[in-house]
């Protein structure tokens, strides 16, 4: 059930009273805090398990409000917050006096964005302020792409859930630096490369392997309960059988150049041929393949163009060793 406009209104209530809300963005879904509320947003942390010195993401209702959350901001933010507004772009400028040291990890810079999606907006509107969000998940694990996802993760942590139905754009937004003049790219995302580029009328740089600058990217992170084990494609249907013989519950993320293989494995999804069908579809497929009781899924990495290279950034990770 899509959220009305009296959830709405109650949403807003519940983060004016320093609550937290989940709701639906086109990405994934956010956990959300007033984003001027130290202990509101210290709230989220906790919620999620996630370190304190992570950053959130401020999500406001438009581009026209940024000049109110940052120091300031250069040409290349403005394009960039014209053209893909709203939209899966995550804009890195320095932080504005009202975003407390909370919000930004104890950074001087502050990550904003205005969600594409009409629940999203509806809240920032009612509400009228800013209000910091990470994915609604457990810290390190599988975004949620539903309000059942945020449910059966968070349960009651959240004191209130905005149901938006399925997230169109599955994959988180795209987080560009743009506080000097040569704007990069921290996390690949919605928004893909090629078509910041185009906007930009240059080449960017992509630093997705950077700890200091996104501390919440380090190995670990949108990782299901299962092992996750990246083969070449050609390799998937063999390794996933080899270790389902040696004893292992295997879920297969079939390359779509394979879908009519017969793989003696314990859960096969077939991956979609669309990059688009895959991003919205890949937390889901993650998580289903845990549900069925999965402990090692095999896949492979699509090739790293426009959403492929946030699906290929996303199962990387996914692969990465285990938080210590
Ligand atoms: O699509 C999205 O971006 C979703 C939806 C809910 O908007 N949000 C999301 O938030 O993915 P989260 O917290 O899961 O990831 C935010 C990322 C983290 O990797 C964090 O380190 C980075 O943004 N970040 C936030 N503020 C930053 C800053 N000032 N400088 C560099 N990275 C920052
Ligand atoms: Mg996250």
């Amino acid at each position: 059930m899509t959220a009305g406009t009296s959830d709405i209104e109650k949403a807003a209530g519940v983060l004016r009273a320093g609550g937290l809300v989940a709701f639906p963005t086109e990405t994934v879904y956010g956990l959300g805090a007033n984003a001027e509320d130290s202990a509101a947003v210290t709230r989220v942390f906790r919620a999620k398990g996630r370190p304190p010195t992570h950053p959130l993401i401020v999500h406001i209702g438009g581009a026209e409000h940024l000049a109110d959350w940052v120091e300031e901001v250069p040409a290349t933010a403005r394009l960039l917050a014209e053209h893909f507004w709203p939209g899966p772009l995550t804009l890195v400028l320095r932080r504005g006096r009202r975003v407390p040291l909370e919000t930004t990890g104890g950074l001087e810079t502050v990550a904003v964005r205005v969600p594409d999606h009409p629940v999203a907006l509806a809240l920032l509107s009612a509400f009228g302020g800013g209000v910091a969000a990470p994915s609604a998940n457990r810290f390190g694990s599988v975004s949620p792409t539903t309000a059942q996802h945020v449910r059966a993760e968070l349960g009651d942590a959240v004191d209130f859930v905005l149901d938006g139905g399925p997230c169109e754009v599955g994959v988180e937004s795209t987080i560009v630096d743009a506080t000097g003049d040569t704007a990069s790219v921290l996390r690949p995302g919605g928004v893909t490369r090629e078509d910041l580029e185009a906007v930009l009328g240059r080449r960017l740089e992509v630093h997705s392997t950077s700890r200091v600058r996104v501390p919440g990217q380090h190995p670990s992170h949108y990782a299901p309960s299962a092992r996750v084990v990246l083969v070449e494609p050609e390799k998937v249907v063999v390794e996933a059988e080899l270790a389902q013989e040696l004893g292992h519950q295997v879920g297969v993320l079939l390359p779509p150049s394979f879908a009519d293989a017969a793989v003696k494995a314990h859960a096969v999804v077939s991956v979609p041929d669309s990059m688009a069908a895959y991003a919205r579809g890949l937390y889901g497929f993650l998580r289903e393949l845990d549900q069925r009781g999965c402990d090692l899924i095999v896949a492979s990495l699509p090739v790293e163009q426009g959403l492929g290279l946030a699906i290929a950034n996303r199962l990387r990770r996914a692969a990465g060793p285990r938080p210590s």
